[in-house]
């Protein structure tokens, strides 16, 4: 969140304030998420709520944390001499457009004096709140949504192993609390999300081994936060991917998928790093491949979600099963069948010829079915000649 964003969108609330629009339109027109300010020890509280399911998937866009007009609303209004706003208001109506222009300049000049503390100053004020044991479970919960916001922008996510945030937040990793549990995940994998400095911080602290074991909790949203957080600190980087295998993030992975009452995102989610996992491998082709993939162990999983009715799963099923395929190390499972992958398939395109509803949708991943298919085709021509 920069700077030059919320004193934008500050001076964008204190002008709808003063023209006399109703807190209620105001937030009705807000981004999703809520942000407010708050108070523990006295100081500026940034709190809101950012969208829950980041995105692993598509290049990795974060749908989620604008800070909403509400939040800076609540804060301009705090800051500000607001009896003096409320009568703006009450007059604005009758001001001619001279007047009208020169109310703006004043309120453009109100925005310009307000303080607003740095992005620096919150993280330190979360990160000692977070770190202070005297403070309730409430308070460290609010803590953590602000370093949630706050590590999205990469220059905080770079000072927050520097200000000690980082080693506090793994810590609380094991917190009692499955909500603290969560929330630390969410962060250490927001801010390793392409940023490999974060990524080797995170792995020096040890964090990778806690999280591969929290993606067996019984509450889901922190399963899935958690698998989301270990896929960020292994994408494309050896020594977490190395990491993973030697703790055993293989068989989480194999377990996750083989589950078939697993929630979906937990399904989606781990495909996909199945996925990224070999694409990772095809571009470094000379290193040894892992045992891991050539194994009807992991691809029979893989092929039984195929059967799933949701495509956005289906489509992630098809593009891991593609990078698998054209491993070197798929030869031996493509001699064999491929564990079945023909009958997966040709399931697969009956059941997304059924599909009416998104049938644009249906009809690419059928596309990629057939790609799919071609691609086993031709390693099978290939492993079946006799050379002469
Ligand atoms: C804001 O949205 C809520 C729920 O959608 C609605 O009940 C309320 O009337 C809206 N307020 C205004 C001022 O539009
Ligand atoms: C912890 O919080 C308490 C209560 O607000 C405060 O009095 C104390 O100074 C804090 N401790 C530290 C180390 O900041
Ligand atoms: C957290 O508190 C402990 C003492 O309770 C202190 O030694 C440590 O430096 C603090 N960490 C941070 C990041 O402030
Ligand atoms: C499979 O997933 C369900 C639902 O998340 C969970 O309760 C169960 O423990 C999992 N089974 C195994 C063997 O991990």
């Amino acid at each position: 969140m920069g700077r030059s964003l919320l004193t934008f969108a500050l001076l964008v609330v204190v002008t709808a304030t003063a023209l006399g629009f109703s807190r209620a339109e105001q937030v009705n027109n807000s981004a999703s998420g809520s942000l407010f300010w708050s108070s523990a020890n006295g100081a500026g509280h940034l709190v809101g709520s950012a969208e829950t399911e980041e995105s692993l998937d598509e290049h990795d866009e974060f749908d989620g944390g604008f800070p909403s007009l509400d939040g800076m609303l609540q804060w301009a209004i705090g800051h500000s001499d607001h009896v003096k706003l409320e009568s703006k208001a009450q007059d604005v109506k009758q001001l001619s457009v001279d007047e009208m222009q020169k109310r703006q300049m004043e309120l453009k000049e109100l925005v310009e004096k307000l303080e607003m503390p740095s992005d620096a100053k919150l993280m330190k004020i979360a990160i000692d709140d977070l770190n202070n044991s005297s403070l309730s479970l409430e308070d460290h919960h609010r803590a953590l949504e602000e370093l949630l916001i706050l590590v999205e922008a990469i220059d905080n996510a770079n000072d927050l192993h520097k200000m000690g945030g980082l080693s506090v937040v793994t810590r609380e990793l094991s917190n009692s609390d499955s909500g603290i549990r969560m929330t630390c995940a969410s962060i250490i994998g927001k801010a390793s999300q392409n940023n490999p400095i974060v990524q080797e911080q995170v792995l020096e602290l040890g964090a990778l081994p806690t999280l591969i074991m929290m993606v067996k909790s019984s509450f889901i949203e922190e399963a899935i936060k958690a698998l989301y957080a270990v896929s960020a600190i292994i994408r494309n980087n050896q020594n977490g991917i190395e990491l993973f295998y030697s703790e055993g993030g293989d068989v989480m992975v194999q377990g996750v998928l083989s589950n078939v009452t697993a929630d979906v995102r937990l399904h989606r989610r781990s495909v996909s790093l199945v996925g990224d996992l070999a694409e990772y491998q095809l571009e470094y082709s000379s290193r040894p491949e892992p045992p891991f993939f050539s194994n009807c162990a992991l691809v029979r999983p893989v092929l039984d979600l195929t059967t799933s009715d949701d495509l956005d799963l289906q489509e992630k099923v098809l593009i891991a099963l593609k990078n698998l395929l054209m491993l070197r190390s798929s030869e031996v499972l493509v001699v064999d069948g491929f564990c079945g992958l023909k009958g997966a398939l040709e399931r697969m395109r009956y059941q997304l010829q059924q599909e009416e509803v998104r049938r644009e949708y249906a009809s690419d991943v059928e596309g990629l079915c057939k790609e799919v298919h071609l691609i086993y085709l031709e390693k099978l021509n290939k492993v079946s000649q006799v050379p002469t």
